[in-house]
């Protein structure tokens, strides 16, 4: 029988377009899908959309449209950005698939019949901007938001709740019994030291405030809260409940590869789930690192979002693929840079890997009618090569038992240069001056078999560029990575076919305007696409309510750090004729030497408040982008400070 193996992505927010950062991971799943192919598996690669859950249901009524229909349309987009990536994958699973909303449904049903899941109350102190619920020893003075310092009510909510805490010392015996189970090591550390060992809360897993989620069966109030749904999605599509795959086949997963951010999810509630569920745990879990634009997060409001399409029109997607897996290393953060992606482009995609299929392709054009020639006795350089053609194997494969995609292709790159080395070496168009063609045959059939051997080991990673290869060199598709062990395979007399460039050489600068403008192109018709939508607002107030705020034009006069609180500045202000100080958390966005002398609006007549022992006098006017970054208000001309806003 065929061995199993089976790869997960994470299941994406369907909310926004995906960048270049969020392919990462689906492109390391499908060359790990591949690799295993060639190994032998019968590979299952699975992705898809998490699609549940408030931040969607709000989404979906600014567009105007029901939240199923939303999620449809991008769906759409992500499996046609996947189509064009050529991801290989066997089930696009949706958390709003029926058989998955089934599952969901059951497995909850289990949990709470056998006492993992008790309904009990949810109670805590509800920022409303930043959705996040605290604890009254987590607030700051006055009930005030930790991460904002804004006001926060409290609330309560009727809540199904999964005794995690209950699994905590089976977890940490697991983590001592299974050193594999998390990867890279570093992260397992944190997840122990900062989560495992720290105490584990039983937690929170349906809500009552919305309706846009899988309903608890026997409690139509709830809906199952979006952790479980998303995870449970890894065993609805390894088959459960599902009769065309066999769930026995797949389950429990070899590798869940997820960013690093979601690990905690993955390394804790997950296996504590499937604990509580009787299942076996997935295999291995890697947490990986996070593709940043020039060491900064991507996103939207930065306007530093750099998209797989462009890349992939002007360049093709084996070019995006082999940029991804080469440039980072899997577990670690990296930066993206148009120049570094342009650069090895040239230099390992055309110069290296493009000039020896050409050249060789060519020589034996040239030499014998673009036959595969038959090889004489072999001198030590030809050995030399041929030992490092049939055991780079060996490196490729210990790299990708520990994930490290980078490596292997740097060890394909290393038979690379190696084969062009030996042109340059062995000199072939000196060979051709001899009346015997021995010597040049033997030459050239190492080179053609050099460049067979590479065709295999690329065939995960860059799909295409590895036919074509095969392709020139007269060779089929299909391929098996015992072919890259053996030397000879090539037959003597087969046809081999000089077709174009595979990678052209680029002048970087003006590729670099041209990658740029393309980017900030389809940047700019997404974000009009969008303009058509309507916004949701707070209810609404009458000029009267408005009224009743007294905004005025603040100048800053100083800006000091708060004794108390790492995230706040206290900020002391003139306004007219008075000084006042007023606390706030700005300070992950502004230096003080950005602030001192600077214009603001100010709010003065909230009720003054403490804040860590600093009493607030009134409150700075800012505006905060969706990934909480705050730019604060001012007039568009500079004007005395004391006027009031009307
Ligand atoms: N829906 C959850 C996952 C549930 S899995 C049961 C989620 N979705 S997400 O859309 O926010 O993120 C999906 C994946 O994209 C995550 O693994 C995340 O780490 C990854 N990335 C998002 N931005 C990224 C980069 N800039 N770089 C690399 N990966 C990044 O979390």
């Amino acid at each position: 029988m065929e061995k199993k193996y089976y790869v997960t992505t994470p299941i994406y927010y369907p909310s926004d377009n995906l960048h270049i950062g969020h392919t990462y991971c689906t492109v390391a799943a499908d060359a790990l899908k591949r690799y295993k192919k060639l190994q032998g598996y019968d590979v299952r690669m699975i992705t898809g959309t998490d699609e549940h859950g408030q931040k969607i249901q709000e989404a979906a009524e600014a567009a105007g449209l029901e939240p199923k229909a939303y999620v449809d349309k991008i769906v759409e987009e992500t499996k046609a950005l996947w189509a064009s990536m050529e991801i290989d994958y066997d089930r696009f699973i949706r958390t709003t698939d029926k058989d998955h909303e089934k599952n969901v449904q059951d497995l909850f049903t289990k949990l709470y019949d056998q006492g993992d899941i008790y309904k009990g109350e949810y109670e805590g102190y509800y920022c409303t901007p930043c959705e996040s619920f605290w604890s009254e020893s987590q607030l700051l003075e006055g009930h005030l938001c930790p991460d904002c310092g804004r006001e926060t009510y409290l609330s309560k909510e009727e809540s199904y709740f999964f005794r995690l805490s209950q699994y905590q010392d089976a977890l940490i015996q697991y983590y001592e019994d299974h050193p594999e189970f998390l990867q890279p090591d570093f992260r397992k550390k944190e997840m122990i030291n900062s989560f495992l060992k720290e105490g584990l809360e039983d937690l929170s897993v349906t809500r009552s405030s919305f309706d846009w989620g899988v309903p608890v069966p026997f409690d139509r109030d709830h809906v199952v809260y979006v952790w479980i749904d998303a995870l449970a999605c890894y065993l609805t599509a390894a088959g459960l409940g599902n009769e065309e795959v066999s769930f026995e086949d797949f389950w429990p997963a070899d590798v869940h590869l997820v960013g690093k951010e979601i690990v905690r999810f993955h390394a804790i509630i997950w296996p504590a789930l499937l604990m509580a569920l009787d299942l076996p745990l997935p295999k291995e879990i890697f947490g990986h690192g996070w593709i940043l634009f020039e060491n900064d997060k991507m996103s939207k409001s930065k306007g530093n979002v750099i998209y797989p399409e462009p890349i992939i029109d002007l360049y093709g997607v084996d070019a995006l693929k082999y940029f991804l897996l080469r440039e980072f290393a899997f577990g670690h953060d990296g930066s993206f840079s148009s120049k570094s992606f342009l650069t090895r482009l040239n230099s390992d995609l055309a110069n290296d890997l493009g000039n020896l299929l050409s050249r060789t392709v060519s020589m034996l054009g040239k030499y014998n009618e673009g036959k595969i020639p038959q090889a004489g006795d072999r001198l030590e350089v030809d050995k030399d090569l041929e030992n490092l053609a049939t055991s780079t194997w060996e490196r490729v494969e210990e790299a990708m038992e520990g994930y490290q995609f980078s490596k292997a292709l740097e060890a394909i790159w290393k038979l690379v240069s190696r084969t062009n080395k030996y042109v340059d070496e062995t000199e072939p168009w000196v060979l051709a001056k001899d009346p015997d063609p021995t010597r040049l045959y033997t030459v050239l059939y190492h080179l053609a078999e050099s460049l067979r051997i590479i065709s295999v080991l690329l065939t995960p990673f860059l799909p295409h560029t590895a036919k074509e290869i095969r392709s020139q060199l007269g060779l089929g598709d299909q391929v098996a990575l015992e072919e890259a062990k053996n030397w000879g395979l090539l037959e003597v007399g087969g046809q081999t076919e000089k077709k174009g460039i595979i990678f052209p050489r680029l002048d970087v600068e003006a590729e670099l305007e041209k990658l740029r403008d393309k980017n900030q192109a389809l940047f700019e018709a997404r974000q009009a696409a969008k303009q058509g939508a309507k916004i949701e607002t707070k209810e609404e107030i009458t000029i009267d309510d408005f009224d009743k705020m007294d905004i005025r034009v603040a100048k800053i006069l100083k800006v000091e750090d708060h004794p108390n609180a790492d995230r706040l500045y206290v900020l002391t202000i003139k306004v007219g004729p008075e000084e006042r100080v007023i606390c706030s958390s700005i300070k992950e966005d502004y230096k003080p030497e950005d602030l001192v002398g600077k214009k603001i609006l100010v709010l003065v007549n909230l009720k003054p408040a403490k804040m860590r022992g600093v009493l607030s006098q009134g409150m700075l006017l800012a505006a905060e982008t969706e990934d909480g970054r705050l730019s604060l208000a001012s007039t568009l001309e500079d004007i005395d400070d004391n006027a009031k806003i009307s």
